[in-house]
């Protein structure tokens, strides 16, 4: 085939990444984490993941070499994660992957953080639609982004103005005592409990609110008070009611606004994508109000929705495919790099 053999390489946050596809075609997706090196901190601290990648990097690029049975000579192409990320954590990504392209002789393809999110969905379901509109959830980021060229436009339309999605739900495990990340926890609780046993607030939902801007901390608060005042009266907090019903309000948020975004924009494609994609109650949801609205919901498996190196493979390849040109030596890593 003369699909492009490209390597991806990720280091945004707190996994080491690296993939490798051939077009739309997973060969190999290799991730050494730190998350428990971070779970101690509640949080991920960036020192820790820089030198957790660095020491990392080099395994993971062999293992995932060796996963595919391909040659690195073979390669038609570098792709790094350039940004938006930790910059100690992006740095060490960028870096490796400039020393492997030079090196070899390949051109070095630096791309979005979110952006390759969006486009790991090719490995999945095969080409993306354009337009798409691509909502994605994570730790870092809660966004709408409408997709019309995967490698040249994707246009922010929204974005959350406090906490980003998954990071409400690991605030919301820690008072629940549910431990990080907290995420899967929480859907895990939720499955046992009643949504709708709390009417917990759905942020900047008014007729006056950004319509595709999204804001999870006053959902935060409101599950907080609502535990802390149960504690107080000597109550036992029902966590499963809990889980279930903040859940059920970051979903509900979710989806009504994306598929918002969807109508107004005349879009027929929706994408989640990022880590919050793993919950099951907004893939069910998203699912049911899709085919209610007549849109097409495209998720990839869990795997492929948490950082990873293949994401970064995918949209390197799409760059090749397109006859993009490569990145400069001098590629920057950049904490703030926009879509
Ligand atoms: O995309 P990701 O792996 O890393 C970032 O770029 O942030 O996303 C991690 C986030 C965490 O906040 C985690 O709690 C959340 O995704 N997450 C989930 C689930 N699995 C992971 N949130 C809700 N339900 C899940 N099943
Ligand atoms: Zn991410």
């Amino acid at each position: 085939a003369d699909e492009p053999l490209v390597l991806g390489i990720e280091t945004s946050c707190d996994e080491t990444g690296v993939g490798i596809v051939r077009g739309h075609t997973l060969l190999a997706d290799a991730v050494a984490s730190s998350v428990e090196e971070h779970a101690r901190f509640g949080g991920v601290v960036p020192e820790v993941a820089s030198r957790a990648h660095l020491e990392a990097m080099v395994p993971t690029i062999r293992r995932a070499l060796k996963d595919a049975g391909v040659a690195a000579s073979d390669l038609d192409g570098i792709a790094v994660t350039a940004g938006p990320g930790l910059a100690g954590a992006l740095l060490v990504g960028v870096s490796a992957a400039k020393a492997y392209a030079y090196a070899l002789g390949k051109p070095l393809y630096g791309v979005n953080h979110l952006a390759s999110h969006i486009c790991v969905d090719q490995l999945e379901h095969g080409a993306l639609p354009e337009p798409t509109m691509a909502l994605l959830v994570s730790g870092g980021h809660s966004s709408l982004l409408l997709t019309t060229d995967i490698t040249s436009d994707v246009r922010p339309l929204g974005s959350t103005i406090d906490d980003a999605a998954g990071e409400a739900f690991d605030k919301v495990a820690r008072v629940l005592g549910l431990g990080f990340p907290g995420g899967p926890a929480v859907d895990r609780y939720a499955r046992d409990g009643d949504p709708k046993a709390i009417r917990f607030p759905r942020g900047l939902t008014g007729p006056r609110d950004p319509v595709y801007d999204f804001s999870f901390s006053g959902l935060k608060t409101a599950v907080a008070r609502w535990v802390e005042e149960r504690r107080r009266e000597g109550a036992d907090v029902p966590i499963a009611d809990v889980a279930a019903s903040f859940q059920e309000a970051v979903t509900d948020v979710l989806t009504r606004k994306a598929i918002r975004a969807c109508k107004d924009h005349g879009v027929e494609h929706l994408m989640i994508g990022g880590g919050v994609a793993a919950n099951s109650r907004l893939r069910a949801m998203a699912q049911r109000r899709c085919a209610d609205a007549g849109i097409e919901l495209r998720v990839p498996r869990p795997k492929l929705c948490t950082d990873n190196g293949a994401m970064v493979a995918a949209l390197g390849a799409e760059m090749v495919a397109r006859g993009r040109s490569a990145s400069d030596w001098d590629l920057p890593a950049d904490s703030s790099l926009p879509v």
